[in-house]
């Protein structure tokens, strides 16, 4: 359900972030912490993004980007990448339904190649059963970095260009966005990143030029409703500006 009035009494529902992306940060740390294992401090990761997806919604919060896998996450030991995936595909499995019946539409973003075959199987099957629902976009960045994906659309253009289909001068802002991953996406207005690094990591780098950023201590499995609503609350005191002046 959608909230007609604010479940938390300092947000204005007239100003949601319509577009928020997470670095969802300190998995590890937090499984650390409880005395358990990387593997279940992603678990706890996965189960805290069903919880999230939900309280944006009823916020009416239209797209929600989540870092779920670098093009860096590579590095990490073969065991861990082997269990993220398999994370990953249940994860895609026990919400598909859940995801569709909240009119909610699963989209990735990233290269699909290079995942995983069962991930990218599950990953698919997801977005098609739910392509047709309207309330809000969840948008899963796996196998993802901002250079890798400005640089392929560099490469789209370059490729039109040779074909005779646009000059040089024709690539504007608005034709490279168009060659995104994502291109009908809208801009990020509010990025989140928990357990307090100060870093963007490589996401989105295009779509975050005028996000505003809130960084929080909360490792993301501790990510609950009331930290988004705080987060929420801190984006709504901020003045946006774009470069203009008051
Ligand atoms: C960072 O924690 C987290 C990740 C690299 C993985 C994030 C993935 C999930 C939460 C699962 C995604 C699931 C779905 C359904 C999209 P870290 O391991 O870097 O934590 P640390 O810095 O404390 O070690």
């Amino acid at each position: 359900m959608e909230h007609a009035t604010a479940p938390d009494s300092r947000i204005d529902l007239q100003r949601i972030p319509a577009h928020i992306a997470i670095i969802m940060d300190g998995n590890g740390r937090w499984a650390k912490r409880q005395g358990k294992t990387r593997s279940q401090g992603h678990e706890a990761g996965a189960r805290n993004v069903r919880l999230v997806t939900e309280a944006c919604r009823e916020l009416g919060v239209r797209a929600l980007t989540l870092f779920a896998f670098s093009t860096e996450n590579w590095n990490r030991p073969k065991r861990e990448v082997d269990s993220l995936f398999r994370l990953i595909s249940r994860a895609m499995k026990q919400y598909a339904d859940k995801i569709n019946e909240t009119d909610v539409r699963l989209r990735h973003l990233g290269e699909m190649d290079g995942l995983p075959e069962h991930a990218a199987r599950d990953v698919r099957k997801c977005m098609e059963q739910t392509r047709n629902n309207k309330t809000m976009d969840v948008c899963v960045a796996l196998n993802y970095g901002g250079r890798a994906e400005i640089v392929q659309a560099a490469r789209k253009l370059a490729d039109a260009a040779r074909r005779g289909e646009i000059a040089p001068e024709d690539i504007t802002e608005e034709l490279l966005a168009r060659q995104l991953y994502l291109p009908d996406h809208s801009e990020v207005d509010l990025l989140i990143r928990t357990s307090g690094e100060l870093r963007i990591s490589n996401f989105m780098l295009w779509q975050i030029s005028y996000a505003e950023i809130v960084v929080t201590p909360t490792l993301w499995p501790d990510f609950n409703r009331q930290a988004l609503y705080d987060a929420i609350v801190e984006y709504q005191a901020r003045d946006r500006r774009f470069g203009g002046r008051p």
